[in-house]
């Protein structure tokens, strides 16, 4: 990929995304240029990178070959945009997740750079039609979704708009490899890319167990907790299928295919999460985790380790 040998990414937006494709491009190498509209939280954010770069480095997790010093090295700050846009060949805009806020910095973004410069968007919820309707050239914009920590939970599912030519897609998930990312791709858009299409089709079959009375909100999650995640963060539904059954997935299909179309034909319709049913799965869930941000933030550093340690695991296996 020869636009790979050209080393500037600029982030466009320096929260908490930013800062995390901030720290992965700058461990694959690259030099990042972050900009961000509010004076000075640009360099505030590379403040906050320094810490957590040095943090892991301590911790063993720092990743790529770099030392923390000279990942630091390679980023830089602005409070111009055009400034921030010079040189680079990639751009990954992380903004607030507002169409109109997205569609006005991808208008501004093309008028300043070249034509063969990368667009690329880490929009959780909006389709790349929406998102790019205002850039004149389409071919060369993309959705690059990432999973909330990328630094340790790597997939990342390139979405592209309907005029995307295949290179900007190719060039993205090479770049994506190179930082050591898992990128997937996606043929066409669809709402809630693959992603969240999965885990709502989770979410809505937990919720319901739950709502009918048949498990306890602790139970649901032990379903996944101790029994199919510990399967999931290796292999997927796909390859658990084809592992599972003595002559592979066809066999699966043709010992459990029944079984599996009869309970999909008894799952309910859509749940309703604003019930006053939904408010008694809601307070059952806050008396195992009281929702205040103590709790919350305690849990939440627990998910992070646990989620250090399994990436730690995957890098080793
Ligand atoms: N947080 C997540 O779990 C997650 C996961 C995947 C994708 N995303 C997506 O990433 C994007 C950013 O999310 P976040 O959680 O980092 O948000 P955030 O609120 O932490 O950060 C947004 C940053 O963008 C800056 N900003 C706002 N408008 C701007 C503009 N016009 N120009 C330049 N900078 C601007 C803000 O000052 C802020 O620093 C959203 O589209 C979100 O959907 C978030
Ligand atoms: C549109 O973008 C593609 C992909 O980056 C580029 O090759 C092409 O030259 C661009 N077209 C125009 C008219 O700028």
């Amino acid at each position: 990929m020869s636009s790979l040998n050209m080393k500037i990414i600029t982030v466009i937006g320096s929260g908490l995304i930013g800062r995390s494709w901030a720290m992965v491009f700058a461990s694959g190498g690259f030099s990042v240029r972050i900009y961000d509209n509010q004076q000075g939280q640009a360099a505030k954010a590379i403040k906050e990178i320094k810490k957590q770069m040095e943090e892991l480095e301590e911790a063993g997790m720092l990743r790529g070959e770099l030392t923390s010093t000279q990942q630091l090295s390679l980023l830089s700050s602005y409070d111009d945009l055009a400034q921030a846009l010079e040189g680079a060949f990639f751009v990954q805009e992380c903004v607030f997740e507002q169409l109109e806020v997205k569609q006005s910095v991808f208008q501004d973004i093309e008028c300043l750079v070249g034509k063969d410069v990368i667009l690329s968007s880490s929009t959780s919820c909006l389709v790349p039609s929406s998102v790019f309707s205002k850039v004149q050239n389409r071919s060369r914009c993309l959705v690059s979704h990432p999973v909330n920590p990328p630094y340790y939970v790597k997939l990342v599912e390139l979405v592209p708009h309907p005029e995307t030519t295949t290179a900007v897609v190719d060039t993205t998930h090479a770049l994506m490899t190179k930082v050591g990312q898992a990128p997937i791709r996606l043929k066409k858009e669809i709402d809630g890319f693959a992603l969240n299409r999965v885990q709502s089709a989770i979410i809505a079959e937990s919720w319901r167990l739950v709502q009918d009375g048949i498990i306890s909100v602790k139970d649901v999650d032990l379903v996944m907790s101790e029994g199919l995640g510990m399967r999931y963060a290796f292999i997927g539904p796909m390859e658990t299928m084809h592992l599972n059954a003595p002559e592979g997935l066809g066999d699966y299909m043709k010992r459990y295919g029944e079984g599996v179309t009869r309970v999909l034909n008894s799952f309910g319709p859509v749940p309703d999460f604003f019930s006053k049913g939904a408010k008694s799965i809601i307070n059952e869930m806050c008396e195992l985790i009281p929702s205040d941000p103590q709790h919350l933030s305690a849990r939440r550093e627990r998910r992070d380790q646990l989620l250090m340690g399994l990436a730690k695991l995957k890098k080793d296996h």
